[in-house]
């Protein structure tokens, strides 16, 4: 598993999809932080990597020192180089834990967050798997809380069930931006129903051995991108996925 994600977070090279995709995440999540009333900003990221997406908006937001953020992530190399991140940035309340982000418990503690990360997941887990994860968002967020997610629009594209899921959780869609040259997509929402109460054993995705994952699977059938500023779909243009179409 590790080898693997660091090989796919090598690719965050300047002119990468990663990177196009990363600047759009970046901007919700300081759209979200400019947002925030007074007082803490509880975040919850999960698989959250190296947490480059959040630390870099922190690095110059007058709202930094104001987030308690849990990051959790499975890849150990990620977890230290996050903490090294944050130590660098003298931020203290950013948390990284080495651990299984797709199990609610992990976010005990940590919720209801103000702002839930879910940034390279959706396209390495089952359809019914990220339907369960929006349905079950509600149960880690504080009212009117922001989600940001991504997911790949390659065909069959997925994003439009995605937007609409979310919807029927309870979030009003604040964007939607399919990143340019590139079949990566960002989309974030406000959760404007009621939070629900947290449950710690609901199980929220599991990540699909490669050959099964959605965007492996599409690189396989040949299939290019989904959607207006879609280019030829490449192993490094199914941004959630890994490496080798992960
Ligand atoms: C596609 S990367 C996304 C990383 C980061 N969110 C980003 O967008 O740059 C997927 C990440 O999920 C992590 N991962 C995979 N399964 C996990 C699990 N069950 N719990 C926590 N992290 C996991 C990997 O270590 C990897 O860092």
């Amino acid at each position: 598993m590790s080898s693997e994600w660091v090989e796919w977070m090598r690719q965050y090279g300047e002119d990468s999809h990663q990177a196009r995709r990363l600047r759009f995440v970046q901007e919700a999540i300081r759209a979200a932080l400019d947002r925030a009333p007074p007082g803490p900003i509880r975040v919850l990221s999960l698989c959250a990597g190296d947490g480059r997406d959040l630390l870099g908006v922190l690095a110059d937001h007058p709202r930094a020192r104001d987030v308690r953020a849990r990051l959790i992530d499975l890849t150990p190399e990620f977890v230290a180089a996050g903490r090294a991140g944050a130590r660098a940035l003298g931020l203290h309340a950013i948390e990284f834990v080495l651990g299984d982000a797709s199990v609610a418990a992990s976010a005990e503690g940590a919720v209801p967050a103000d702002l839930l990360l879910l940034c390279g997941i959706f396209g390495n887990v089952s359809d019914r798997d990220i339907r369960a994860t929006a349905h079950h968002a509600p149960e880690l967020c504080a009212a009117g809380a922001t989600v940001v997610w991504t997911r790949g629009r390659f065909p069959p594209d997925l994003t439009p069930s995605i937007r609409e899921w979310f919807r029927d959780a309870g979030f009003e869609e604040l964007a939607f931006v399919a990143v340019p040259d590139s079949t990566a997509s960002v989309g974030s929402g406000r959760l404007v129903a009621p939070p629900r109460p947290f449950d710690r054993a609901v199980r929220l995705f599991t990540f699909l051995p490669d050959a099964e994952r959605p965007a492996s699977r599409a690189r396989a059938a040949g299939l290019g991108p989904a959607g207006p500023a879609g280019a030829v779909a490449t192993a490094t243009d199914a941004s959630d996925a890994g490496p080798r179409g992960t």
